[in-house]
């Protein structure tokens, strides 16, 4: 039995959990999004100060509800990389302070190995090989999934993320932030085929286009221009008729991404994470062109997609249980890739 608090402070959410392997004894998330919404998007500064202002309440919350106190803990896991350096701060310091006082063991965790890991929440029948597609607001990217540490970027975005590219597309429609759950709403009495929008395909120096990354910002300008134009003519904006021709197109050139390379690399297993995953029309054309092929598609609970603890909980017992634990002088890193990952763990 090993269990092990975790916090998540790499962006907007400031989160803490419980967790023992794959099974979760408290998962709490204080969203700071009503704050952000305010400014139209995520201010850095902001969420530091939330962070600092809501930790060591959600932490209390945390060992509350589980009903567990300190000696039952057997190590502290924090994300260390990538997020706002501010924020990640915030979580890491906390974890090496409470790491040091109640003499348990530290793990950094890099953010996207806890994004793959939520699946295990969802599913703790599975194993690795997978295919994870992590779209969310800060990532867009095709990862294989080897082993615990050992993972393969297949395909990412060039540009923006698929979440920020919903959020983009909102701010222009004046919808509000964050962009993806009104989209999806609006979208829902709109014409998918309204509009033809272009997919945002990525050329190649040899000619050709990649198979797997994806461009956003084309997009985004595609439905800039159609606003202009249409506005020009005088025409109200047909603004259900947008959101579902843009959510379609993302949808079916995530779909198509997905379904070439679980081909190409013979993976018959498709998980999918970040807030992207609960777009209805992605659940719609992935669970369709999955079951085509006869491959698993698997959606975890909306809960472990958004950013969490428990998932960085769950990354980290896998780590804690080979033997990997990280120093205390770790730094966190805004940018850093996944095949990096055992660079967090003294070994
Ligand atoms: O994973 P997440 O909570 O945070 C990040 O790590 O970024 O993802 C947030 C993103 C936002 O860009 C939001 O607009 C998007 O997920 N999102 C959606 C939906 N719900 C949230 N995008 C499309 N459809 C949705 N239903
Ligand atoms: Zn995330």
């Amino acid at each position: 039995m090993t269990n092990i608090l975790a916090i998540e402070t790499s962006c907007d959410e400031t989160a803490v959990a419980i967790v023992n392997n794959r099974q979760v004894y408290s998962n709490i998330v204080a969203s700071q999004i009503p704050v952000h919404k305010l400014y139209g998007g995520v201010v850095p500064e902001v969420a530091s100060r939330q962070h600092l202002e809501s930790i060591n309440g959600l932490i209390n919350q945390a060992l509350e509800q589980a009903q567990l106190d300190w000696d039952r803990i057997d190590a502290i896991a924090t994300t260390c990389a990538p997020g706002l350096v501010g924020a990640l701060l915030v979580g890491q310091t906390t974890a090496k302070t409470l790491a040091m006082v109640h003499n348990k063991s530290f793990l950094g965790v890099h953010h996207l190995e806890g994004h793959i890991y939520a699946t295990y929440l969802g599913d703790p029948t599975l194993e690795p090989p997978f295919l994870s597609l992590l779209v969310s607001g800060g990532h867009t990217s095709l990862i294989y999934v080897k082993d615990c540490g050992v993972y393969e970027t297949l395909g990412q975005t060039r540009d923006d993320a698929a979440g920020e590219a919903f959020d983009k597309v909102a701010r222009l429609l004046q919808l509000g932030y964050p962009g993806g759950p009104v989209i999806d709403k609006l979208a829902k009495q709109g014409n998918p085929q309204a509009f033809k929008l272009p997919e945002g395909k990525v050329s190649l120096p040899e000619g050709g286009y990649h198979p797997y990354d994806a461009s956003f910002s084309g997009l985004k300008t595609a439905v800039l221009r159609l606003v202009q134009k249409l506005e020009k003519e005088g025409e109200r904006l047909p603004l259900s008729d947008i959101a579902a021709s843009f959510q379609e197109t993302v949808a079916k050139g995530l779909t198509k991404r997905v379904i070439k390379c679980a081909v190409d690399y013979g993976l018959c297993k498709i998980a999918v994470g970040g807030g992207v995953a609960a777009n209805s029309a992605l659940r719609l054309h992935l669970r369709e062109a999955a079951a085509s092929h006869n491959f698993q598609v698997i959606f975890p609970p909306l809960k472990f997609c958004t950013d969490n603890a428990a998932m960085i909980g769950c990354a980290a017992a896998d780590h804690f249980k080979r033997g990997h634990t990280s120093a205390l002088n770790l730094k966190v890193r805004s940018r850093m890739h996944l095949n990096q990952v055992m660079e967090l763990y003294e070994q």
